[in-house]
């Protein structure tokens, strides 16, 4: 059992058989749609590309090779350690597709979902070895950006949890236990918090989409890049986190009293903001902006890794 069964190649799997493959595990990948299988062969030499920055010595024939695509739902299940699911976000299709994996596979795979949002004690209700299924939710893109947050449901065994984790960091991710099941995880409740307050603050007509987005990427992602929010607030204040939150907290209350409206997201509102944000990009450059943004990850991350502040490091 060596092999990772990659269940649906959109953005996604894909991304994750570029990133196991570089590790070192052969993936075979199963996908419904052949235009995905042909997108995959047209964008991999892109993303293998992404890789090259980051270490530049690596042998992207030798990764190419590890790739098996266009496989059967039986042949991803055969002997592998783990089948990372990444199919459309919808509870039907997951649960079905849950449910074909479990029967199909040996009985100590570990059986993960990419989902952003959808738990895995609702996506594993129906199967019958509950006990080995988690939810595993990277960040975009996972082959340039190292992060998976693993959460059980109640019936997955710690034992697979542990297993999980052991085998995305041999994977070079940086794997985070979600102690509990909960909406969104930890990366989507933190985002999401930033996305509604970045609304809020666009639609009350405080700042422009562009500022807003200037205040995340000059001043707070700079320094996100390498601290979380608990080590930025120990450096706040000269005796430390306790001292950082005494002295502003009654600040920061205020925000929360603020910040707890729930945006609509008409479809007004989402029509300005893509008429907006078209003036800032056009449709067709959004493409390139997608290549640019992978290749900024990978150089961040180079430097990260230069500076002492991999995520073995860390
Ligand atoms: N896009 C993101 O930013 C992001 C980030 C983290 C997690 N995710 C999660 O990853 C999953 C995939 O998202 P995506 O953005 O790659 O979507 P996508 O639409 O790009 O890819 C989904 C793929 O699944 C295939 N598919 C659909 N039904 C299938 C089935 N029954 N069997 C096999 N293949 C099937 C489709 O043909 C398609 O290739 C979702 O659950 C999403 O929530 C997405």
């Amino acid at each position: 059992m060596n092999n990772i069964g990659i269940c649906g190649a959109g953005l996604i799997g894909a991304s994750w058989a570029i990133g196991f493959a570089n590790a070192g595990f052969k993936c075979l990948v199963y996908d419904t749609n052949q235009e995905s299988i042909k997108n995959f062969e047209k964008t991999s030499n892109q993303l293998l590309l992404d890789l090259k920055i980051l270490e530049p010595e690596i042998d992207v024939n030798q990764i190419k090779s590890n790739i098996i695509l266009n496989c059967t739902i039986n042949e991803i299940c055969k002997d592998a350690l783990l089948i990372q699911e990444s199919i459309i976000e919808d509870l039907d299709a997951k649960q079905q597709i849950f449910r074909e994996l479990d029967r199909l596979s040996l009985k100590n795979t570990i059986l993960a979902s990419s989902s952003s949002y959808l738990l895995i004690s609702k996506i594993s209700e129906y199967v019958e070895h509950k006990h080995r299924c988690i939810n595993a939710h990277p960040a975009l893109p996972p082959h340039v950006v190292p992060f998976v947050e693993v959460v059980g449901s109640n019936y997955t065994s710690n034992e697979i949890v542990r297993k999980a984790i052991n085998l995305y960091k041999k994977a070079n991710y940086a794997a985070i236990v979600v102690n509990k099941e909960t909406e969104g995880f930890v990366l989507n409740r933190l985002q999401g918090a930033l996305l509604n307050e970045a609304v809020r603050l666009h639609e009350g007509g405080y700042a422009s989409m562009e500022d807003i987005d200037i205040a995340l990427k000059h001043a707070l992602g700079i320094r996100w890049a390498f601290m979380g929010p608990f080590e930025i607030m120990d450096l706040n204040a000269p005796e430390g986190i306790k001292d950082s939150f005494s002295r502003y907290k009654s600040g920061i209350q205020n925000l929360a009293r603020e910040q707890n409206s729930v945006p609509e997201y008409s479809e007004e509102y989402l029509n300005k903001l893509e008429n907006e944000q078209r003036k800032r990009l056009s449709y067709s450059e959004r493409s390139n902006r997608i290549e640019k943004r992978n290749k900024m990850i990978a150089s961040i991350r180079k430097l990260k890794l230069e500076l002492g502040e991999d995520i073995h490091d860390g």
